[in-house]
C-alpha cells in the first residue's frame, strides 16, 4: 500500500526496502507511523527516497514571529519546504501569519499553484497588544495541475442521495474560512497537549477530507503534537509524521498510541527520544 498519488512512484532502492516495509506495516497497523526526529527536509526526502507517494504534505512550522524566534532567512527555508513537498505530494498545504506566507505566493516551486487561501478564524485570541487583535491565521491550499479533490466528502446524506439520482444542480464545498476556537483557556482541554502552537483537529482534519481519499497518506514533517495523525484517522487516511524535536516526536507518539520509529538503514535520525 503507498498511496494513490498522481505522481508516478518512484523506486525503492534495495538497501532502504526494509526500512519501507517498516513504514508500510506500522501504517497498516496503526494508521500512523510517527518517526524519531528529523529535519523536516530529511524527511521529505525520506519520504521520496522510499517511494511512499503521500497525497498531501502538511507543513506547519514555526511562523518566524513570537516564540519561535526569527530567522531572516525564513524565506529560503519555506522555498526549501515547498520543492520539497511539491516533489513528493499532489497537494501542499502551508500554514503562517498572512503577512508572512503572502510572500511565498510570488516564488512557488513548480509544479505547484495557488489552489485556496484559506483562513483560520477564531474570536478567543486572549491578546494583549493594543490595536487589532489577531484572529486569523493562512493556510495556502497548493497543489500541482491534476491533483484530486472531494468536495463531494462535505456533502449531506440527503445532498448525496441527490447526486446519486443526478439531481444535484451544483456541488456544495466547504467555506474557505474555517471557524474553530483556539485551544487555550477553557477550551479544548480533553484535546490540549502542551504544544504551544497545537491547532485544533476540526480544522485539520476539514483541510484532510478535502483531498484524501481512503487510505491516501499525508506526510508531516514537522507534527508537533501530532494532529495531522489525529485528523487523518478521522478522515480514513493514513500518516508519516516527525519533527526535529524529540519532546514533540514523543507526545506525537504518545497522542496516537504508537511509538517513534528509527528506520533501519536510514541516517540523519537524532537518536531515540528518551521515554
Ligand atoms: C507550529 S508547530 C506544529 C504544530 C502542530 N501542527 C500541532 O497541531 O501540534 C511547528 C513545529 O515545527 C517543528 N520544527 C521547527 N523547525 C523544524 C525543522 N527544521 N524540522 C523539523 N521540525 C521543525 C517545531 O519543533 C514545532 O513542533
Amino acid at each position: 500500500m503507498a498511496g494513490r498519488s498522481i505522481l508516478s512512484q518512484p523506486a525503492c532502492r534495495p538497501e532502504l526496502q526494509a526500512a519501507r516495509a517498516m513504514v508500510e506495516e506500522a501504517m497498516e497497523r496503526d494508521g500512523v507511523v510517527v518517526l524519531s526526529p528529523l529535519e523536516a527536509s530529511r524527511t521529505l526526502g525520506l519520504v521520496a527516497e522510499l517511494g511512499l507517494a503521500p497525497t498531501c504534505a502538511m507543513l506547519d512550522p514555526w511562523y518566524n514571529k513570537g516564540a519561535g524566534g526569527v530567522r531572516p532567512d525564513y524565506r529560503e527555508f519555506l522555498d526549501g519546504l515547498l520543492a520539497g513537498a511539491g516533489a513528493v505530494a499532489d497537494h501542499v498545504y502551508l500554514w503562517g501569519f498572512p503577512e508572512i506566507v503572502a510572500g511565498q505566493l510570488e516564488r512557488l516551486p513548480a509544479p505547484l499553484q495557488l489552489v485556496s487561501w484559506l483562513t483560520w478564524y477564531y474570536k478567543n485570541n486572549p491578546s494583549v497588544i493594543r490595536g487589532w487583535r489577531s484572529a486569523q491565521m493562512t493556510c495556502l491550499h497548493l497543489s500541482r495541475p491534476g491533483a484530486r479533490l472531494y468536495p463531494e466528502h462535505f456533502l449531506t446524506p440527503a445532498q448525496l442521495e441527490k447526486k446519486r439520482a443526478g439531481k444535484l444542480r451544483y456541488l456544495p464545498g466547504p467555506p474557505s474560512v474555517l471557524e474553530a476556537p483556539l485551544l487555550v483557556g477553557f477550551v479544548g482541554r480533553a484535546e490540549r497537549t502542551g504544544h504551544p502552537s497545537q491547532k485544533p483537529c476540526q480544522v485539520f482534519s476539514t483541510l484532510l477530507r478535502m483531498v484524501l481519499g481512503e487510505g491516501d497518506i499525508v506526510v508531516d514533517p514537522m507534527c508537533g503534537s501530532g494532529t495531522t495523525g489525529q485528523a487523518a484517522r478521522e478522515v480514513g487516511g493514513k500518516a508519516i509524521l516527525s519533527d526535529h524535536d524529540p519532546r514533540w516526536v514523543e507526545v506525537a507518539a504518545r497522542r496516537l498510541g504508537v511509538r517513534p520509529v528509527a528506520l533501519p538503514g536510514v541516517p540523519g535520525f537524532r537518536g531515540r527520544p528518551a521515554g
